[in-house]
């Protein structure tokens, strides 16, 4: 790789910039002092320093948010807040995206990151990753729900979905349940509950997988995956 599109992409300004640190014999590879933006560096194996620190590469970059009401699953929007506004700008510079969709009005666990294979095999229907959300309902949700979650339910525009696992925590004028899905098609869940006419009023991810929502986190809040949690999620995806 490239000494500047390195110390480009790990914060250190534009490429312009980088040129001009270059310039003022800021950079040194194994101590060398090197000037020219085109020299090649390997980043898991030269140490690259600026101003005498050591820059530490590295490419992807693994986040796990609560993720509130009122944003966006998206990188960026002309109208609407989007989860990325809630990252700091040492993590924007990674270029990192949602791992799937959230409502707008959902919360809950969200994996952020800019690595496309993990994203792209955690969302996958081949591996059946299991997605868990609490939701309040606004109906008395019964056995026979369960039931018909069990068996898969269609949907408004005629899909069968997958069997679902549905749980029931309180049934009441307002139920609260736990239900999870091994698919992720638009509003899934709502409109799984309204097939069977009863309305989502609360939706908040708990789970993907056996990943859990870090309860430490406040909504908006994030920090990246530990190894346990990321070896965890390759490891799913390497079913
Ligand atoms: N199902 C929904 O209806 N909405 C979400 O945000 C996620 C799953």
């Amino acid at each position: 790789m490239r000494i500047d599109k390195l110390l480009a992409n790990m914060g250190y300004g534009s490429r312009k910039e980088v040129k001009n640190l270059l310039k003022k014999s800021a950079v040194t590879i194994n101590e060398k002092v090197i000037k020219q933006s085109q020299t090649h560096v390997d980043p898991n194996e030269d140490v690259v320093k600026v101003l005498d620190e050591v820059v530490e590469y590295r490419e992807y970059i693994y986040l796990i948010m609560n993720k509130p009401p009122g944003y966006i699953s998206a990188t960026e929007d002309h109208r609407e807040q989007t989860v990325i506004d809630l990252l700091e700008s040492e993590d924007v510079i990674f270029e990192p995206f949602p791992v799937g969709r959230l409502d707008k009005d959902t919360e809950g666990l969200l994996i952020i990151t800019n690595d496309g294979k993990l994203a792209h095999q955690l969302l996958s229907p081949r591996k059946d990753v299991g997605k868990t959300y609490y939701a309040k309902i606004d109906g008395t949700v019964t056995e026979e729900d369960i039931t018909k979650f069990t068996e898969g339910v269609t949907l408004d525009d005629g899909y069968q979905t997958k069997p679902a696992v549905l749980k029931i925590l309180d049934s009441g004028e307002i139920s609260e349940i736990e239900v999870t899905i091994t698919e992720g098609k638009y509003h899934q869940v709502k409109r799984m509950f309204e097939s069977v006419g009863k309305q989502v009023v609360y939706l908040k991810r708990m789970k993907m997988g056996d990943l859990s929502l870090d309860s430490s986190l406040q909504l908006g809040e994030y920090r990246e995956l530990t190894d346990e949690e990321y070896n965890y999620l390759i490891s799913i995806t390497n079913k």
